[in-house]
């Protein structure tokens, strides 16, 4: 079928940064009622990397933008813009996008952050994707970059041993393309949040209320009873959009907040383990930089490669979900 020619925001280049200290589940059980059985058997996860005391969310931002500028063989003259998705902003305001900006020398263009908590990258693929296409930017640069580890509550063994620090980019810029299924870049977008579920996953601090920046409070079972339904769901919607079958896919790039969602959203989807991206027993949950990392990791493995069908999808506080189907 001959579609009108459009434009597509197409990858061109994607970086992560992990700070340097690991934290294996051994580390909690010496203070917590917890061990490594329960952690790995309900989560996955085996370790995480926390952020040293002077180290914040524009720092991890700005080495993971650093690599992805590197590996896309481009400079930082050439951005238009840079899109940061994060709840752990190292200041209330400025953004930690302006922050990044400055620590790249960059002084044309613009910055912004989003938050949409574990669903943030998606967002901000969805934001860049909205500058790119309407001819405001040519090239976007969105990082997801985060340091939960200074809303946890080391008391509270339910969430504390959940998340970790971290940082991934990828650069988007704005191509021509056929207008059909075979084009690289993103293809189609699902986005969707519903504030009646917005006690289920929050921190209890902020600027208008506390005052602090308070600490993160879940509901773990609550927000997994929606997980895999809605994440299924959204990946489902996007993919329909997109006029393409679940079978088309060669690799799912989901949030990693718990291995047991990521393979129930898998086996609903009806794609074995082996198309799936999975960094969550190295990273535990990054929240927004949890899909970046997945991805600039799934590449420097040699498992993601031009021309692949990528579909990625999140959820979190809000709740907000969503799902992005691109051609890489
Ligand atoms: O990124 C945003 C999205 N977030 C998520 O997707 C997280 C969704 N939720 C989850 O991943 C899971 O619900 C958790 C991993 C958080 C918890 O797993 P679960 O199988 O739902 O366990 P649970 O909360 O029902 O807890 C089971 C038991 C409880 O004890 P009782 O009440 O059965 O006696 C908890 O108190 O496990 C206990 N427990 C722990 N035990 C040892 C909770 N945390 C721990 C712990 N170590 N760290």
């Amino acid at each position: 079928m001959t579609q009108n020619p459009v434009t597509r925001a197409v990858v061109i280049g994607t970086g992560h940064y992990l700070p340097a200290r690991v934290v294996p589940n051994a580390e909690f059980a010496a203070t917590l009622d917890t061990s490594d059985e329960w952690i790995v058997s309900r989560s996955g996860i085996e370790r995480r990397h926390f952020a040293a005391e002077d180290e914040a969310t524009s720092h991890l931002a700005a080495h993971a933008a650093r690599a992805a500028l590197s590996q896309a063989g481009i400079t930082v003259d050439t951005l238009d813009a840079i899109i940061v998705a994060t709840s752990t902003p190292d200041l209330t305001f400025p953004s930690v996008a302006t922050m990044v900006q400055a620590e790249l020398g960059m002084t044309h263009g613009f910055a912004f952050d989003v938050q949409a908590v574990c669903a943030g990258f998606i967002y901000g693929l969805a934001n860049a994707h909205a500058l790119i296409v309407a001819g405001t930017a040519r090239r976007v640069m969105v990082i997801g970059a985060e340091t939960f580890s200074r809303i946890m509550d080391w008391s509270d063994r339910s969430t504390c041993v959940l998340f970790g620090d971290g940082a991934g980019a990828v650069i988007l810029e704005g191509q021509p393309g056929a207008g059909d299924t075979g084009d690289r870049g993103i293809l189609s977008i699902d986005l969707n949040s519903d504030g009646r579920y917005k006690d289920a996953l929050f921190v209890d601090g902020g600027v208008s209320t506390t005052g602090t920046a308070g600490y993160l409070r879940m509901q773990g079972k609550e927000v997994f009873r929606h997980a895999i339904e809605k994440l299924a769901k959204t990946a489902e919607n996007a993919l329909q959009k997109a006029g393409l079958e679940a079978s088309a896919i060669d690799w799912i790039v989901p949030h990693q907040a718990n291995l047991r969602i990521i393979k129930g959203t898998a086996q609903k989807l009806g794609l074995s383990m082996d198309k799936v991206i999975v960094t969550v027993p190295d990273h535990g949950n990054t929240s927004a930089a949890s899909i970046p990392l997945a991805l600039s990791v799934g590449v420097a493995q040699g498992k993601i490669k031009p021309g692949d069908l990528v579909v990625t999808e999140a959820i979190g506080g809000g709740l907000a979900w969503g799902a992005v189907v691109l051609r890489w």
